[in-house]
């Protein structure tokens, strides 16, 4: 059995040899723990004359005390000369936290808005789940009417109107465009003469899955009714969002076409921007449009019976309307070679990192 100056005196020594804070945690527990030296001494204390355990029991807790102070100090100057020598090196790169985005279809509807909200245009929100009346039949196209064909849909059983048809998931966003009319109709007959301008964009669905569909996609569709309004205010309004929107050089071009809700109909052309509307480069056909035109929406003045649909009447007032695909209009301007329209909805973050 060691005694109390002795088990001093080595504490001292291997304190001071010490060199690292786990190292003195050992000795720590080593001394002052539960089971350490310090405790198997003072166990020692029935085996003393009892006039001498209060002398006994002193010297101990002294011992105690003390190395308690050693190892306190020791701490001390190990931790210290462990921030001396910690070396910060400010110029190793900060760590990179990862960022989101939007999507790009959302950057690409974000920027539409603001292009057409400079001329006046308001955005409108109409049901994404609608009667097929909207659809169809307020357009112009009366069931059973081969039109209809044009626009595949998805249709949803939970609903049927006698007057309203089927409920589906709206396959174009001209079904906006009688709702519209209504809303502002109303409007009128509380007395306020308001003509509409109006862009819709929203999502549509149609049942197509391949290089070119997903069966979710976006299109936005203007529409503008006032008094004397005519096919030079679609072409200027068109060609004001192609110069915006793709660029100041590009140019549009109506070419006949045929719809059931707009008399004459056109599709609206836009110059390709990798030939700007010659077809070819260096005397080879241009790889992009080969005809230096790419189609872009489909467009015409408002048919009468759509107006009337709208509660408009025909005679007093006149508009257009055009259609195009958001998507669609998004590949052409960053001339975004995408192989697979699809990658725009599957999620892969390999893709949206990009953007
Ligand atoms: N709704 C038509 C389509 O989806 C486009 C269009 C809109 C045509 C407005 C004329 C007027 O193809």
């Amino acid at each position: 059995m060691q005694s109390i100056s002795e088990l001093m005196a080595s504490a001292k020594s291997e304190i001071k040899k010490i060199k690292t804070l786990p190292e003195l945690e050992g000795y720590e527990i080593e001394y002052l723990g539960r089971n350490g030296r310090i405790n198997v001494v003072l166990e020692d204390i029935k085996n003393i004359p009892t006039e001498k355990r209060k002398e006994f029991g002193k010297s101990v807790n002294l011992a105690k005390t003390t190395i308690q102070e050693l190892i306190k100090n020791k701490q001390k100057d190990l931790v210290s000369q462990e921030d001396k020598g910690q070396f910060i090196d400010i110029t190793l790169p900060g760590r990179k936290y990862p960022k989101g985005s939007l999507h790009p279809v959302t950057t690409t509807i974000e920027e539409i808005s603001k292009i057409f909200e400079k001329i006046g245009f308001i955005r409108m929100s109409y049901p994404e789940v609608e009667w097929e009346y909207y659809s169809f039949e307020s357009l112009n196209m009366p069931i059973g009417h081969p039109a209809r064909d044009d626009f595949e849909t998805f249709f949803l059983d939970f609903a049927e109107d006698k007057k309203y048809g089927k409920m589906l998931l709206t396959p174009h966003t001209s079904s906006g465009q009688v709702r519209e009319m209504l809303r502002v109709a109303k409007s009128e007959a509380r007395g306020k003469q308001s003509p509409i301008r109006m862009i819709n964009i929203a999502k549509c669905y149609r049942p197509n899955w391949d290089v070119t569909h997903t069966p979710m996609f976006h299109q936005f569709e203007g529409l503008c009714v006032d008094k004397n309004i005519n096919i030079t205010h679609l072409k200027g309004t068109i060609d004001y969002f192609a110069k915006k929107f793709f660029g100041e050089a590009r140019e549009i071009r109506l070419r006949p076409h045929h719809f059931q809700f707009t008399e004459p109909s056109f599709e609206i052309d836009v110059s390709c921007g990798v030939c700007f509307g010659k077809g070819e480069i260096n005397g080879k056909k241009c790889k992009v449009c080969k005809s230096g035109w790419l189609e872009l929406a489909g467009s015409g003045l408002v048919h009468p019976n759509v107006l009337k649909s709208g509660g408009i009447d025909p005679e007093k007032y006149s508009g257009w309307a055009f259609g195009f695909g958001v998507e669609r209009a998004m590949m052409m301007k960053e001339d975004l070679q995408l192989n697979d329209m699809r990658v725009l909805y599957n999620g892969d973050i390999r893709f949206l990192e990009q953007f």
